[in-house]
């Protein structure tokens, strides 16, 4: 079987982290995410993926090229305008045709049991069918209502609070039968959620749904981005770490040096070349990207550092997000929930 993963949309609600940046490929723990998407699929035998995208797609492209290094096959499937997330997988029809196909929204990290869900499809002789998780809040997402042999009877995207008669929403994991395609219109923007899924319901397609009770989020907000950090450094997504780890969870890089009475408490990551200052603490759930700077007496803890970030003296840092490069000067300070892009000097 083939996979499509979308990743061609704009990251809007990332905004300023995804102003230079796809927000498929930010770092998660020092590797570009959708790295942890295809190593999901390369766990379930899926070695040939498309990527359909049309937003900045050489930075996406510079990272993975043809997929050797990580032992598959990239195509990329580039859109002139954005297609929606019908359109987009329509669009990559041409990697995949008269075969069924795995579809990933590519900003979701869930450990669902790819291999696992494609037999339920085969056996429920499904058209479609979509990963299913159940989430506190179901108005940011597609709601599903399901019968009792789990096909779907109801699928509403994005719900007002009083229409959202249940927990269980479309996880943004897919496998589509080749008749699929048929039923998207070619070139132009489309939506999964809004258009093929209500269609297949209209249709009384066989359309089912597979619940998955593990792992789950959509990283597609700064809050949920930074949350996602830390459920992996504490364990409740399970990743392969690329760094060393010191007996109390501190996981770290190459040429990091460490000054005088500085702290380190896990979980934590710190890249190669990161420099802490005398009597600095990094507390659990700080990820300093490669080249971080932390200056004398300054603390950083739940946050997030992309590479090269500098932060001066005596500074603060809970629960915040700073782009590559940023400037954080001497005794200034950041409340918690701050997210700064790419070069931002204070
Ligand atoms: N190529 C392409 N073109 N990809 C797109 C486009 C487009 O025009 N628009 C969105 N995408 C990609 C995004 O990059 C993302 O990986 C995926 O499609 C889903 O888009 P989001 O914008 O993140 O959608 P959402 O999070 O609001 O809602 C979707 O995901 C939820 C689960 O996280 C829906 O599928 C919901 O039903 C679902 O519950
Ligand atoms: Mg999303």
């Amino acid at each position: 079987m083939k996979a499509i993963i979308l990743v061609g949309g704009q990251g809007t609600r990332m905004h300023p982290l995804t102003d230079h940046l796809p927000k498929n490929i930010v770092p998660l723990c020092g590797v570009p995410f959708l790295t942890y998407q295809i190593e999901q699929l390369k766990k379930a035998g899926i070695q040939e993926i498309v990527f359909s995208l049309g937003y900045r797609p050489h930075d996406i492209q510079k990272v993975y090229g043809d997929g050797r290094r990580l032992k598959v096959k990239i195509h990329y499937a580039i859109e002139k305008e954005p297609l929606g997330t019908g359109g987009a997988v329509k669009n990559a029809e041409s990697f995949v045709k008269g075969h069924p196909v795995v579809v990933l929204n590519g900003d979701i990290l869930t450990d669902i049991p790819l291999k696992k869900m494609i037999a339920f499809h085969k056996e429920s002789q499904n058209t479609a069918t979509l990963g299913l998780v159940r989430v506190e809040d179901p108005t940011a997402y597609g709601l599903v209502l399901l019968d009792r042999r789990s096909q779907i009877t109801r699928f509403l995207e994005k719900p007002t609070p009083e229409e959202a008669v249940t927990d269980t929403i479309n996880a943004g994991v897919y496998v589509f039968e080749p008749g699929v395609f048929d039923l998207i219109p070619k070139g132009q923007n489309y939506s999964s959620e809004r258009g093929l899924f209500p269609g297949l319901l209209a249709a009384k397609a066989r359309f089912g749904g597979f619940v998955w009770r593990g792992y789950w989020q959509d990283i597609g907000t700064p809050r949920k981005y930074l949350t996602t950090h830390w459920d992996v450094l504490n364990g409740a997504f399970k990743i392969p770490m690329k760094f060393k780890a010191l007996k109390n969870k501190v996981h770290i890089g190459k040429g990091v040096r460490i000054g005088k009475g500085a702290i380190l408490q896990g979980p934590a990551i710190l890249e190669d070349g990161c420099v802490v200052g005398e009597g600095a603490r990094i507390l659990p759930c700080a990820v300093l990207g490669k080249g971080c700077k932390v200056g004398e007496g300054s603390v950083v803890s739940k946050s997030v550092l992309w590479e090269g970030v500098q932060v001066g003296e005596g500074v603060q840092l809970e629960e915040v997000i700073l782009g590559r490069r940023c400037l954080v000067p001497s005794h200034s300070r950041l409340s918690p929930g701050s997210v700064l892009g790419d070069d931002s000097q204070l």
